[in-house]
């Protein structure tokens, strides 16, 4: 046990161990603290492609095995021909859309390297289970994306050693921006006034945005406090395809694909949304695929969906 005049003694003597660690042990980390990563955890970590391939695993995938495991996991967000369903990313298309006023960034028409799209589609996707396909998974299906974009033929097979070779029509309009970070002075004393500022840009993100729904909600009852709870958590985690309805989720608002779901009781609504389900118009995966909710959250998100209708 520690009283407060102990604190500072203990304290001290904690630097001091800290130190005379790196004095004597090569064990602890850069700066004396913690310690050094394994090559394992390093590798763990480590999983970043070159544009000139170095990085890639071994393994290999055709277009045409990517052309199923593409339609089964991927094209219910970003469309059979990957164009994109409703306001998700497209994929394909967009050539010779750069320089006007509403550019289409797709994988042909801008990215740099077939590097990102793998490294990518591995890492990242699909949005609500990355990290589940396999090697070769990741080869076939980054090789039919290439293929909707026109950059390789139907029988393609690509593989570690092939990947680099492969040139993006956007290559050439990447370089090195070598101009200062910012444009302008900085401003120490009499400076402008804040209110007087005008935003001319923004940025456009590409994810859809939560419809809000604001003027609607404030005319029915008031939610009660478990829904408002909910509703920050609703917003997070589960209106990415509860709002718009996206891959059979059934959208917040629309009685009638509620109707029977209620009938089952609040319950089994709860178990459903938290350990995932499987039903008759899609998957519902386990917290919406966000693990970190507690459980207490998902039961607070779901009285909030059920409110919100
Ligand atoms: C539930 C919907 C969903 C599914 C299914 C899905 N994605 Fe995505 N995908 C997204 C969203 C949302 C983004 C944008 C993410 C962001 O900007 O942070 C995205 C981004 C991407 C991008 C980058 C697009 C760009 O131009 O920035 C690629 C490539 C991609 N997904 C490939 C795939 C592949 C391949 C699969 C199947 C293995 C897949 N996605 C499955 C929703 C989905
Ligand atoms: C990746 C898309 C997706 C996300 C994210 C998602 N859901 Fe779902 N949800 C679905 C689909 C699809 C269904 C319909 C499944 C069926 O009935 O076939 C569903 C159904 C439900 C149901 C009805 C279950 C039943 O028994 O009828 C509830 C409740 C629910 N989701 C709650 C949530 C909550 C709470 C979150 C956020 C923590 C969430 N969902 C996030 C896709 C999603």
């Amino acid at each position: 046990m520690c009283s407060l005049n102990k604190v500072i003694i203990a304290c001290s003597l904690i630097i001091l161990t800290a130190t005379s660690a790196s004095l004597f042990a090569n064990e602890t980390g850069h700066f004396g603290i913690g310690k050094k990563a394994t090559p394992e955890e390093i590798a763990g970590w480590d999983i970043d492609i070159r544009p000139d391939g170095k990085g890639l695993p071994e393994g290999q995938g055709s277009v045409l095995k990517g052309e199923g495991l593409y339609e089964a996991k991927c094209s219910s967000c970003h469309g059979l021909f990957g164009e994109g369903e409703g306001r998700w990313p497209a994929l394909a298309g967009g050539e010779d859309s750069l320089t006007e006023d509403r550019p289409e960034k797709t994988v042909g028409s801008f990215w740099p390297y077939a590097s990102t799209l793998w490294d990518y589609i591995n890492r990242a996707m699909p949005f609500t289970s990355p990290k589940t396909l396999t090697t070769n998974e990741v080869y076939a299906i980054t090789a039919y994306v290439l293929y909707l974009n026109d950059l390789v033929e139907e029988d393609f097979v690509l593989t570690q050693n092939n990947l680099a070779s492969i040139k993006m029509p956007n290559e050439e309009n990447f370089y090195i921006d070598n101009r200062p970070d910012t444009n302008n002075k900085r401003c120490m004393n009499n400076c402008k006034d804040p209110s007087k500022i005008i935003v001319v840009h923004s940025l456009q993100g590409i994810t859809p945005e939560l419809q809000e729904k604001e003027s609607t909600e404030e005319q029915k009852p008031l939610l009660s406090d478990q829904a408002i709870k909910g509703k920050a958590i609703y917003a997070t985690s589960c209106s990415i395809c509860h709002t718009s309805g996206v891959a059979g989720a059934p959208k917040v608002g629309d009685t009638a694909m509620w109707e029977t779901r209620l009938k089952q009781g609040k319950d089994t609504l709860v178990k459903h949304a938290t350990q995932g389900f499987q039903g008759t118009t899609g998957v519902m995966p386990a917290k919406g695929g966000n693990l970190t909710l507690t459980d207490d959250q998902v039961k607070n998100a779901v009285q909030y969906m059920v409110e919100a209708k």
